[in-house]
């Protein structure tokens, strides 16, 4: 019979976040009261904003030198040591390779000694689970069907979930998909126009900032997909429009002056595109409520256009669960262990990491 609490070690290496996070778990009248004693988080963002995107190479050999120290620090800040976790979850897929390759033996490799379950998790299970991070008491309860829509820099998934949480089982995101992007995911969307508008990678959170100063009706970008029945989304054409725009802006000497309205209207452009195809999927299937992860539900607009547009209950993560870190993995291995899945001492050491789903 498991313990109602536990303390999950979470491990997060899967791109340019080195994360770990110590959460404590409750069972409360059979669902899970999750509550974070500790996120330590190295950003990469500086090492590779040169470059204009993550360099691999540079990511692997960062996590290598920083994943002990972020561990020794959330163990530290939640005042427990290793003795007291009960299980170390990991990101093991999706990512890149060599980055997950270092959380994945780090956390084994702390299991096997301290002789601890370990958890793999998908990293998009992690964003799904961010939802129900410290809570307050009483809320979080929302009703289901629901609809998770995951979009982040790597993806812009609609998934139709029939349960909470704890009832979610081994491949429930494959087996939710109701559609995704066709190209570019949103926040790659969001980077990608950023760049061309001359904000440092990752640029999401700086069309945010500059959006609200400008006038998004001033640059109607184009709606792809939009008079087509479908879920799916596609974003790789806003990037050309927004070049093409931005160069004859730059011929006219108009750039600068127009570098604010134009990031609102980037910023709508995306916004719309989402928010068309969430009500779409809502209304086709009696959806009672949304839940939205990843780092673009950071965005602010977004977050306000869905408080007075959407017609269900909305639910975000905390906005500092928004963006990728070890808590939300933590968090997903909260459940998993709960449910009795964990990998155990003979299991674990043949774990890999996947650079796909
Ligand atoms: O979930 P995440 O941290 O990493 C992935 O798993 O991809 O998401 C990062 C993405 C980046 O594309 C970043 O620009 C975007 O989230 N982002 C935002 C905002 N904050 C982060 N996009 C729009 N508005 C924001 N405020
Ligand atoms: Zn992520």
């Amino acid at each position: 019979m498991l313990s109602p609490r536990s303390r999950i070690l979470g491990i997060e290496t899967s791109c340019d976040e080195c994360s770990a996070s110590v959460v404590e778990s409750e069972e409360i009248d059979g669902r899970l009261r999750l509550r974070v004693l500790s996120v330590a988080t190295f950003s990469q963002e500086e090492l590779h904003a040169p470059f204009g995107g993550v360099v691999p190479e540079i990511a692997s050999r960062n996590h290598l030198e920083t994943l002990l120290p972020m561990v020794e620090k959330a163990l530290a800040d939640a005042a427990i040591s290793l003795s007291d976790v009960s299980a170390i979850a990991v990101t093991n897929r999706p990512g890149l390779v060599g980055a997950l390759l270092v959380g994945v033996s780090g956390a084994k490799a702390l299991a096997y000694a301290a002789d601890l379950p370990l958890l793999p998790i998908h990293h998009l299970e992690g964003h799904a689970a961010s939802l129900f991070l410290d809570l307050p008491e009483g809320s979080g309860a929302i009703p289901w069907p629901s609809l998770l829509a995951i979009v982040s820099g790597g993806h812009t998934n609609l998934h139709v979930l029939g349960e909470p949480p704890e009832k979610w089982g081994e491949g429930i995101l494959a087996s939710s998909l109701m559609g995704s992007s066709r190209d570019d995911a949103a926040g790659e969307a969001f980077d990608k126009c950023a760049k061309l508008l001359g904000f440092p990678y990752p640029g999401g959170r700086w069309i945010d900032s500059e959006a609200k100063k400008g006038d998004a009706s001033l640059h109607p970008f184009p709606r792809p997909l939009a008079r087509e029945k479908t879920f799916d989304f596609s974003f790789s054409g806003l990037k050309t429009a927004v070049s093409l725009h931005t160069e004859r802006l730059k011929k006219e000497g108009r750039f600068e002056e127009e570098r604010a309205n134009l990031a609102a209207g980037i910023q709508e452009a995306i916004v719309d595109q989402l928010l068309h195809r969430i009500f779409l999927l809502i209304r086709e299937r009696g959806l009672q409520s949304l839940g939205l992860v990843g780092g673009v539900a950071a965005n602010s607009r977004i977050r306000e256009r869905l408080a007075s547009e959407c017609p269900v209950p909305v639910l975000f993560p905390l906005l500092k669960y928004c963006t990728d870190n070890a808590a939300m993995i933590a968090a997903a291995g909260a459940y998993r262990f709960h449910q009795g899945r964990a990998l155990t001492r003979d299991s674990m050491l043949s774990l890999g990491a996947s650079s796909t789903a």
